[in-house]
């Protein structure tokens, strides 16, 4: 039994250690979105059950009923799902990603949950298919490590948002595109926004930023 546990406990930071030095070396060379069964590993149910519970994760995002609101990345929808929730009937959610079988697999699941407040399309963060100053607030968890043009990026977002509108990014240290928070802040804030909240601690948290 000792032995497993040291295994354990040994085992799982080496491997987190070796993931983050591998897909490190490999971004060094090239940006690329994460493999579509990746994104089911991430949605594990340790971290539903206690890093990141869908329905406490939206309203830490601050996400509220009646809201219009944009999740970029969305993954397996587990959160995207919590969102449309949370905005209940009188608000939507919109969720965009880059890999077509990512918003497939989410249609899928929206048409078997019978979700109403909530459409998934496929779009680049670059080009956004949407009018100017029309979201609430913008969300995306363990997405904007994945972005090689991170400014290009939040000029999209700013563009999309209304005046006081909010961007929220959760990010978690398992994932080996994982930015530091001061780094991502100082990112965020050159492009036009200014940090309002910050939840968390080192290994998982949330910045919320408003428009500037
Ligand atoms: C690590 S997954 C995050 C999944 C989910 N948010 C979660 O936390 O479980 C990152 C997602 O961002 C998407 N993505 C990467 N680059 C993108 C881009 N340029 N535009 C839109 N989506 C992108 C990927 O396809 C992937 O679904």
């Amino acid at each position: 039994m000792s032995e497993w546990i040291f295994a354990v406990c040994c085992g799982v930071p080496l491997a987190i250690i070796a993931l983050h030095i591998t897909v490190r070396l490999a971004r060094h060379f090239s940006k690329f979105p994460i493999p579509q069964a990746l994104t089911q590993l991430i949605d594990h149910p340790l971290r539903r059950k206690f890093i990141q519970p869908p329905d406490k994760t939206a309203i830490r995002h601050g996400i509220r009923p009646g809201m219009c609101v944009l999740e970029v990345g969305p993954g397996t929808g587990t959160y995207t799902l919590a969102a449309a929730r949370r905005v209940g009937p009188e608000g939507k959610v919109v969720a965009i990603d880059i890999e077509p079988k990512i918003i497939e697999r989410l249609n899928r699941r929206i048409r078997a949950e019978g979700v109403v407040n909530l459409e998934a399309r496929v779009a680049d963060v670059y080009d956004l298919p949407f009018d100017d100053g029309i979201f609430d607030l913008i969300f995306m968890i363990t997405v904007i490590g994945e972005i090689p043009d991170v400014p290009r990026a939040l000029a999209e977002f700013h563009r999309v948002l209304k005046p006081d509108g909010r961007l929220v990014f959760s990010e978690l240290f398992p994932d080996p595109d994982y930015p530091l928070a001061n780094a991502l802040t100082r990112r965020v804030e050159s492009e036009g926004f200014r940090l309002k909240e910050k939840i968390g601690n080192f290994f998982y948290y949330t910045l919320i930023f408003k428009k500037t």
